[in-house]
């Protein structure tokens, strides 16, 4: 908590101003303040518009807290603090209004956080400690030296667990990988993003496709919820009761912003979304299919293997198969991937005890399970991904010489006369085993 804030930097920027409308406030913020390691002459009576008066005249600071108690209209008000107040600055509110929507309105429009009058100061220090994490955490110009990586994760069909797989993937990027990582869950209504690290999701995902316009940087960074200092989320529970519509354009828009903000960004795109908005591949450097050993699962990799090849050549490709298990796979990794004319580049097994425990723990499989096979075939899948980021050259193995022998209904064909085959329990054998 006593950290020594960095000090004004090269870029002439304080590490904190206050506008405090009252007494209470001002003793208050400065004991804390004097805490943190700040300057306490930086904490100014005066409301917002004093803020804004001298924030159009000076450089603004990292961390900023203004009191809305004088405010008639906050959320005005603070537009206009955002037009004088340069990008990358935290801001906290304070104000006496106890209404959940002003909270909501306030935290849409940027504000970090909004603390409820009058002010207890261990609130605050939390509060400042949390907007000096967010001022902290790493950007684009930490990341200038490695291209971005930026990698699709889709799901064969729902269940098979894409959405687990991303989550892990995002983990060790960020902690194995030492990335700045980014993870982007397209599932608006019922993404699991958010909760596979007990997170609350917020309402930025939700904020970005009903108003595509707002997207930018300081939004990016206002909007994600982190899950540690190189892990930041966006997720979303948006409303069921109402369709939200899209061109997809917030999407696409969310990519690019994540792209100069992270040095790696995992989306994890449902199938429903790659037909609406396929554009949304089109930059991505490696698709990860999650698929299983089931005929309908044989028939959706070998579309979304062919669609990729239309949508994201330049894209490398990886197949992985999950929930592998020993005797009960409906088709045999042989069969499957003669249907899919590829190879499987990688097999996770089945276990519910694992995936269980990171559900209650609310972590990531490859977090809360390292050593088990399950953790350990994560973190061979990461460092694989990693391999190929590394890479200079990133081919696409789908697009490569591989001739198209047959129809889809002709190779699904093949598929289905193999499942009788006595080779079927030990081919599944040989897949966990792999
Ligand atoms: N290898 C595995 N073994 C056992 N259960 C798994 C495995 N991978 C995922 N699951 C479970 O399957 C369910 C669906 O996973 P999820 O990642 O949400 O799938 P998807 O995103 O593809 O719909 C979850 O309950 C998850 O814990
Ligand atoms: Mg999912």
């Amino acid at each position: 908590m006593n950290a020594p804030w960095k000090p004004a930097g090269a870029d002439g920027r304080d590490p904190f101003h206050a506008y405090v409308c009252d007494d209470h406030s001002l003793d208050l913020l400065r004991a804390v303040v004097q805490d943190m390691g700040w300057p306490i002459e930086k904490v100014h009576k005066g409301g917002l518009r004093n803020a804004v008066q001298s924030l159009s005249m000076a450089p603004s600071p990292n961390v900023l807290f203004v009191d809305l108690s004088e405010s008639g209209d906050p959320l005005n008000d603070i537009n206009n603090l955002a037009e004088v107040c340069e990008p990358g600055t935290v801001v906290i509110a304070s104000g006496q209004v106890n209404d959940v929507r002003l909270y909501r309105d306030l935290v849409a429009s940027g504000i970090q956080d909004y603390l409820l009058k009058p002010m207890v100061a261990d609130t605050l220090r939390d509060a400042l400690a949390a907007a000096q994490a967010v001022f902290l955490a790493p950007r684009a110009e930490a990341a200038a030296d490695r291209p971005h990586m930026m990698v699709t994760v889709i799901g064969t069909r729902g269940g098979v667990g894409a959405s687990t797989v991303t989550a892990s993937l995002a983990y060790l990027s960020s902690t194995k990988g030492k990335r700045s990582t980014a993870l982007l869950d397209l599932d608006v209504h019922f993404g699991t993003g958010a909760l596979a690290m007990d997170l609350e999701p917020g309402r930025g995902l939700t904020d970005a496709v009903e108003n595509p316009s707002r997207i930018d940087g300081l939004f990016i960074e206002r909007a994600m919820v982190r899950a540690s200092d190189t892990l930041a989320l966006l997720s979303a529970e948006a409303p069921i009761n109402q369709p939200l519509i899209t061109d997809g354009s917030a999407y696409y828009q969310l990519e690019e912003e994540l792209r100069s903000a992270f040095e790696c960004t995992f989306v994890d795109l449902p199938r429903a979304v790659l037909v609406q908005h396929p554009h949304l591949v089109h930059e991505s450097n490696l698709v990860v299919i999650v698929t299983e050993f089931t005929l309908a699962s044989a028939r959706d990799t070998i579309r979304i293997l062919s669609w990729l090849k239309a949508n994201a050549p330049q894209s490398q490709v990886i197949v992985v198969a999950n929930k592998a298990q020993p005797g009960t796979a409906e088709i045999a990794r042989k069969d499957f991937e003669h249907s899919i004319e590829r190879k499987i580049d990688m097999v996770l097994p089945y276990d519910a005890k694992v995936t269980a425990q990171a559900a209650k723990l609310g972590k990531t499989v490859a977090e809360s399970s390292r050593s088990s096979k399950l953790g350990q075939s994560l973190l061979a899948l990461h460092n694989r991904l990693a391999a190929a980021a590394d890479s200079d050259g990133m081919v696409d193995p789908v697009s490569s010489a591989r001739k198209n022998s047959g129809s889809l209904i002709g190779r699904l064909m093949d598929v289905k006369l193999a499942i009788p085959r006595k080779s079927k329990a030990k081919t599944a054998d040989e897949a966990v085993a792999d």
